[in-house]
């Protein structure tokens, strides 16, 4: 492999100096001497994008991973110049564009270097292919470090790391493998407590080197396309995510069900089996709320079709299991069987809808069906049939969700594993090759099935998950990080890659839970499950060549374990739900790393095993088999022990006792947690009353608590809920205070509020600014808890 420094010496071309600059509204263009052209337009206060072209004249500006309703506008823009630059300012940020050689500095209103060009953009001609590899490299600051980049499988932390984006579909990846399923160009860096994003939207094969090659620069660059890329300022990193979630999308609320646990092999058929495996569930009161069919349902693999021998009568099965509370979820491949008696196939032959080659014939190449064909996903005519498609499987069988696989897209038995690089794309119209469209082929497919699922589904509310994905396609689907393997090491892999994909804007991610490749044991097992039912995704899968992975297969201590953290994930559906709500208003990652949570705290920039599930949850899950507790750092503040209510100090690392049945769950003190009762599947009962778990704080905290009808979309019209509960605690005083907002009347009435943590005696109570006594509440002395009205605005507690 060639390396950035050698191109250096290697045909690397640079703009020249500056002849001229013109601004209008919203962008400001340069044009050197040497006929480069970088236009920047300011989206937002704190951020702005860069193009550049390298002979005056832009390709059409087209992107699949910008929302088209991203917020737009900014408040301030002042463009001034001086000798040596040209000084674009916003209120968040300084620009500095240098009259020489337009290389780019970003600097805080006070002056301080956010980031600085260190080449800048350079380019060098493709010989191979033409047009050009667009490069871009930047200074690093001492102690600045890196994170984001989607599903990588390497350290949280990215710095060191020299990585490239190119959809691969790579069976048992280990370790550092540099290229997976999805492709999402976008980092943060952080230094000086000050952090920033680059989204380089560029879908040909990118790489990024962050300090590998030198070591204070962090470089990127593309093997074709535009230098395209938007800088996003913080200083928080929740300002970057956010502005970066903005501008590339947030998804709708899933169903609640989709938040509960999830049964998955390859595969479960016949029918029998399926029905068998969803009674032992029900039978052992084992949570749980969807089953997945694998390839084996279909006839010969043909995407759409029924195994008849396996699957008689398909729509009774898929309606029988939702009766007993299961949600059925069907696999669906890209690959379409070469046959002609498959209408699927025929009618896709007969309008063009099949990718072709760049001379002419079809693409083909060898899936599970055998020979196939590939539909063009990337033009708009084949998305619309696509997902007229699923009329029958969601709208008329009943199937709720549907998953897509192998659309990196994977081709079996050729070199590089997809389709070869001619390949012709319609790409909404900017036609071009397999270079172009490969790291956008998967979302472009679960775009058009999301749409599919939806209209068919409608008034209930989609779910899709998808292995291939690229930033923005968030906004359609849910993931997981593909065909792991059953080893400790991969437990770790799995922590990490879905902290990484929240830190990439997509968080409704999780991963084959057990391990997908080879045989875990029951300790791996459960511990993966520990770890499992924080991710905002929760399925266990598994290859079934390599034996069973139901939780009752690995004897009874698993079971009571493993049932035990289900029917946990199960009460903390409405915090869960809270901060997917979050995740869809604001961008908020449903994991927060604990870089995210306190980026102040140098300690927690390598910090890669905590992290924060919602915003009060302290989660570390053991890696290791044999141990009794781990070491884990536990951020600053105060944290209860969610096992025995210990108070501890954080900002320290600390031994944490965890015995085979528990993983380390702190809560942050003045948290206010919202809980189900346990539940098989989610509204299998009528809520009567829900639990509020009170954890006292000398000072103020907000907790928020959002709820709805958990699936439809009446929240849209207001009818939603939405509380936040204030605490403010005294050294003999508790003061709690309700604001609400929607139309949404939950179905029970009151909260059973547990206290945590209270350091007095309670003597008097006022509820509602009246003097109650504490029978008025139903005060139980050995829970610590009390009733109280759903609707309650103001409670004091008294010591
Ligand atoms: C791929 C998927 C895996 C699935 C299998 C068969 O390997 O990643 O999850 O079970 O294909 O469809």
């Amino acid at each position: 492999m060639i390396t950035n420094t050698e191109l250096e010496h290697k045909g690397n071309l640079y703009p020249t100096g500056l002849i001229s600059y013109e601004h209008d509204q919203d962008s400001i263009n340069f044009i050197t001497k040497n006929g480069v052209r970088l236009q920047l337009t300011i989206l937002r206060d704190n951020m702005i994008r860069f193009r550049y072209t390298t002979n005056g004249i832009f390709e059409d500006d087209f992107s699949y991973a910008v929302d088209e309703d991203h917020p737009h506008g900014f408040n301030q823009l002042k463009v001034e110049e001086d000798q040596t630059h040209i000084i674009i300012t916003t209120e968040k940020f300084i620009c500095k564009v240098a009259r020489d050689d337009i290389r780019v500095g970003m600097y805080t209103l006070e002056g301080k270097p956010i980031v600085e060009d260190e080449l800048g953009f350079h380019w060098e001609e493709s010989f191979e292919f033409g047009g050009n590899f667009v490069k871009m490299s930047k200074a690093s600051r001492d102690q600045e470090n890196f994170f984001g980049l989607g599903d990588k499988p390497t350290n949280f932390n990215l710095k060191g790391k020299r990585l490239s984006l190119w959809n691969t579909d790579q069976y048992a990846y280990g370790k550092d493998t540099v290229e997976l399923y999805k492709a999402v160009p976008f980092y943060m860096g952080l230094h000086n407590n000050l952090s920033y994003g680059i989204f380089f939207d560029n879908t040909f094969k990118t790489h990024f080197d962050f300090c590998h090659e030198r070591r204070n620069v962090t470089s990127f660059w593309a093997d074709g396309g535009e230098m395209n890329y938007y800088f996003i300022y913080g200083p928080q990193m929740s300002d970057v995510l956010t502005t970066y979630t903005d501008l590339t999308g947030k998804p709708e609320l899933p169903p609640m069900w989709a938040l509960g646990f999830h049964q998955c092999k390859w595969s479960y058929y016949p029918e029998s089996k399926v029905k068998e495996i969803a009674s032992k569930f029900r039978e052992l009161n084992f949570p749980c709320d969807a089953i997945y069919l694998d390839i084996d349902y279909m006839d010969g693999f043909r995407c759409f079709t029924w195994n008849k021998e396996y699957f008689p009568d398909p729509k009774r099965m898929v309606k029988e299991l939702e009766e007993d509370g299961f949600k059925t979820v069907a696999i669906i491949d890209p690959g379409i069987k070469i046959d002609l008696n498959y209408s699927v196939f025929k009618e896709a032959l007969e309008n063009d809808y099949f990718c072709r080659r760049a001379d002419g014939p079809y693409m083909r190449g060898k899936v599970w069906p055998g020979e196939c064909y590939f539909p063009d996903f990337t033009n708009p005519e084949v998305r619309e049939w696509w997902s007229g498609l699923y009329r029958e499987l969601i709208g008329d069988i009943g199937v709720k969700g549907i998953w897509n696989d192998m659309n990196e897209p994977a081709v079996m038995e050729v070199p590089g594993k997809t389709f070869p690089l001619d390949v012709r794309h319609e790409y909404d119209g900017n036609r071009c090759s397999h270079r172009k469209a490969h790291n956008i082929y998967g979302m472009q497919m679960a775009r058009s099935t999301y749409e599919g699922v939806k209209k068919f589904n409608f008034p209930k509310r989609p779910f899709i998950i998808t292995r291939a994905n690229y930033s923005g396609g968030q906004r359609y689907t849910s993931t997981w990080t593909g065909d792991n393997i059953a080893t400790w090491e991969h437990l770790w892999l799995a922590n990490v890659q879905i902290q990484r994909l929240c830190m990439s804007g997509m968080s409704f991610a999780g991963s084959d839970i057990g391990g997908f490749a080879e045989q875990p044991s029951g300790e791996l097992y459960t511990r993966w499950l520990q770890l499992g039912i924080f991710h905002p995704f929760c399925r266990v899968h598994s290859s079934g060549d390599h034996g069973e992975q139901e939780p009752w297969f690995f004897g009874e201590e698993v079971l009571e374990i493993t049932r035990k953290y289900v029917e946990l994930r199960y009460q903390l559906l409405p915090y869960l739900y809270t901060a997917f709500y979050k995740y869809v208003q604001e961008g908020m990652p449903i994991l927060k790393p604990l870089v995210y949570f306190d980026q102040e705290d140098v300690q927690t920039h390598y910090r890669s095993d905590e992290f924060i599930f919602g915003n009060k949850i302290l989660v570390c899950p053991v890696q290791e088999p044999n141990v009794q507790g781990r070491r884990m750092y536990i951020p600053r503040g105060k944290w209860y022990n969610f096992w025995n209510d210990k108070l501890i100090t954080g900002g320290r690392e600390m031994y944490i006792d965890a015995p085979l049945d528990i993983i380390p769950i702190f809560i942050k003190e003045g948290a206010l947690i919202p809980k189900y009762p346990v539940q098989q599947y989610v509204d299998e009962k009528k809520l009567e009353q829900i639990n509020l778990d009170l954890y006292y704080k000398l000072g103020k905290e907000t907790s928020d608590f959002y709820e709805d009808a958990h699936d439809g979309y009446e929240y849209r019209q207001n009818v939603y809920s939405l509380r936040t509960f204030k605490l403010t605690g005294k050294e003999d005083e508790v003061i709690l205070q309700q604001h609400k907002s929607g139309k949404y009347s939950a179905p029970y009435s009151t909260f059973k509020l547990k206290l945590h943590g209270i350091p007095f005696e309670i003597k008097r109570v006022f509820y509602e600014n009246e003097e109650v006594t504490l029978e008025d509440l139903q005060y139980n002395a050995e829970e610590n808890s009390m009733i109280i009205d759903k609707d309650f605005s103001e409670l004091h507690l008294v010591g």
